[in-house]
C-alpha cells in the first residue's frame, strides 16, 4: 500500500489552532487581537455568551497596529468584547460539480432555496490566479450567442469578454436571459449582484425561465447583504465557471453588474481606511477589476464566454468603472435609451459597439456584409437631421439614397422579440438576404 500521500497529508495538515480574542467592533469591522492569519483568510467567531450557537464567519481583510481586521460574511448582532476568534487557516472555497446545474446559489455556495447541497462535489478556492498569458489560446472561433444583433453584426468569439454598457431599465435582464436561452455554450453561471430581492426572482422566472435554469448555475447576492458578501458573488460565480473550463466545457459566465461589484469593494475599502480617489473610489476598486476580469476567458483546457453588465448614468461612457472595464475587456456593446423608448428592442446601438474579436473569429464574406450594413447605418445616422426635416431631396448623394431605402430593413432585422431563436448559421443567411434586396 501506498502510504506516501497519507504521510504527506499528515506533514502539511496544520494541527495547531490559532485562536484571538474580538477587541473593538467598528461600523461593519471587527478588530481583534490574534490570531496570527493572513489576508483573505477564513475566521469563526464564536459568540462570548453561547458557546453552542453557530459561530459567525469573517473574512481578514486587514491590519492595524498589529490587531486584526475582520469583516464578517453576514449581519452580525451578537460580537462583544472577548468573543473566541478562530482561524481556519484557508481563504474561502465553495463547493463546486455538476451537482450544482440548475441551482440558484448564495455568495459561499449554499442553495438559497435553503435545500441540501448534492453530494459529490469538490471544494474550490474562490480566488485562482488568471491564466498565464502564454498558455491561453487565441479566440478564433465564433460562438452562437443566438441574438440577430449580435451574431450579425458583433460577432461574439469564444472565449471573448464583453462589457454590455447600459443604463437602468433599457433590456439587460432580458437580453442576458435570451443569450443563456439561445447561446451555444454548455453551461451559464449567472452572478447578479447587487440587484433588488425581486429582480432576482423576476430573473429567474421571467428572463431564464426553465429551460435557461436547467444549463445554469445562479449566484445571487443582493443589494441587502454586506458589501463582502457582495464582492465574494463575483468570485464565487467566477471560480465555478473556471471549475467547469478546467473540465474542457464551454462555458458562459454573465454578470450583472459589475459596477455593483466595484461599488461593494468602494465600501470595503472606505471602511479599512482606504483614501478615495476618482469618484469616491478607493485604489483597491481599481486594482480588484483587472484580476478579476483577467481570470475568465480562454485558457488551455476550454473557455469561458464573459458578458459583464456596467451600469452607465446618463450614458456617461467616461464614468471611472465603465472606462477602467472598457480598457480591460475584449469588446463593449452599448444599450441606448433612445433604441428602448422607440421599442427597438434589442436596443442595441451597432455603431458605438465594437467586438475586438469578430475579424478573426467569421468569414471574409460575413465581415463584408456587416461591414457594409455598419456603413449604411452610419450614413443614415450622420444625415437623419437633414432627413427627418426633409431637407434632403432624393437624387443628390446616391449613398445617402442606398441608406435611406435600406435603414428600416435594417432596423427591421436588427429587432428580436423574447422569444424569437435564430441559429448562427439563420442569423447570417438573413443578413445576406437583406443586403441583397430581401428583407
Ligand atoms: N427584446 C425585447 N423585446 C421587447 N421588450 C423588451 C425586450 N427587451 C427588453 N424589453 C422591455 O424592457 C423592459 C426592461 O427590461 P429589463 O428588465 O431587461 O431591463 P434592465 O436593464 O435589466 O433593467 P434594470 O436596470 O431595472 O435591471 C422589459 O420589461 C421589457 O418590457
Ligand atoms: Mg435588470
Amino acid at each position: 500500500m501506498n502510504l506516501t500521500s497519507y504521510l504527506n497529508a499528515i506533514e502539511e495538515a496544520d494541527v495547531y489552532k490559532r485562536y484571538g480574542k474580538v477587541q473593538r467592533v467598528v461600523g461593519i469591522m471587527i478588530e481583534s487581537v490574534g490570531p496570527a492569519a493572513n489576508i483573505g483568510e477564513v475566521c469563526y467567531i464564536h459568540s462570548a455568551m453561547n458557546m453552542n450557537k453557530k459561530p459567525v464567519l469573517a473574512e481578514v481583510v486587514g491590519f492595524h497596529d498589529e490587531k486584526v481586521i475582520l469583516m464578517p460574511y453576514n449581519e452580525v448582532t451578537e460580537i462583544g468584547p472577548g468573543c473566541l476568534v478562530e482561524s481556519t487557516g484557508k481563504p474561502l472555497t465553495v463547493k463546486v460539480g455538476r451537482g450544482l446545474i440548475g441551482m440558484v446559489i448564495d455568495s459561499l455556495g449554499k442553495p438559497l432555496d435553503q435545500s441540501a447541497l448534492p453530494k459529490g462535489l469538490s471544494n474550490f478556492l474562490t480566488e485562482q490566479a488568471p491564466p498565464n498569458p502564454m498558455s491561453r489560446p487565441t479566440i478564433s472561433d465564433p460562438i452562437q450567442v443566438g441574438v440577430k444583433a449580435i451574431d450579425s453584426m458583433l460577432t461574439v468569439g469564444r472565449g471573448q469578454r464583453i462589457g454590455l454598457f447600459a443604463g437602468s431599465g433599457v433590456g439587460k435582464s432580458t437580453l442576458l436571459g435570451m443569450i443563456a436561452r439561445n447561446s451555444k455554450a454548455d453551461i451559464n453561471v449567472i452572478a447578479l449582484i447587487g440587484e433588488r430581492g425581486r429582480e432576482v426572482r423576476e430573473f429567474i422566472e421571467k428572463d431564464l425561465g426553465p429551460e435557461g435554469l436547467e444549463k445554469s448555475i445562479v449566484v445571487v447576492a443582493t443589494s441587502d447583504q454586506p458589501a463582502l458578501m457582495r464582492i465574494k458573488g463575483a468570485y464565487t460565480a467566477t471560480a465555478i465557471s473556471e471549475y467547469f473550463r478546467d473540465l474542457g466545457y464551454q462555458v458562459n459566465l454573465m454578470m450583472d453588474s459589475v459596477t455593483r461589484v466595484a461599488m461593494a469593494q468602494r465600501e470595503v475599502g472606505l471602511a479599512t481606511g482606504e483614501p478615495p480617489t476618482t469618484k469616491g473610489y478607493t485604489p483597491s476598486v481599481f486594482s480588484i477589476l483587472p484580476k478579476l476580469l483577467e481570470r475568465t476567458g480562454t485558457n488551455s483546457h476550454g473557455a469561458i464566454t464573459a458578458f459583464y453588465t456596467v451600469l452607465v448614468d446618463g450614458d456617461d461612457m467616461n464614468e471611472p468603472i465603465a472606462d477602467t472595464v472598457r480598457g480591460i475587456l475584449d469588446g463593449h456593446f452599448v444599450m441606448d435609451r433612445k433604441l428602448a423608448e422607440q421599442g427597438q428592442y434589442p436596443a442595441i446601438n451597432i455603431l458605438k459597439s465594437i467586438s475586438r474579436v469578430m475579424n478573426q473569429v467569421v468569414t471574409p464574406e460575413h465581415l463584408e456584409l456587416a461591414q457594409q450594413t455598419r456603413s449604411l447605418l452610419a450614413k443614415y445616422e450622420d444625415n437623419k437631421e437633414l432627413i427627418q426635416i426633409g431637407a434632403y431631396k432624393r437624387g443628390t448623394d446616391h449613398e445617402i439614397d442606398k441608406a435611406i431605402l435600406y435603414y428600416p430593413k435594417i432596423q427591421q432585422f436588427l429587432k428580436q422579440s423574447v422569444d424569437e431563436r435564430l441559429t448562427f448559421e439563420e442569423t447570417f443567411e438573413k443578413l445576406k438576404l437583406l443586403l441583397n434586396g430581401g428583407s
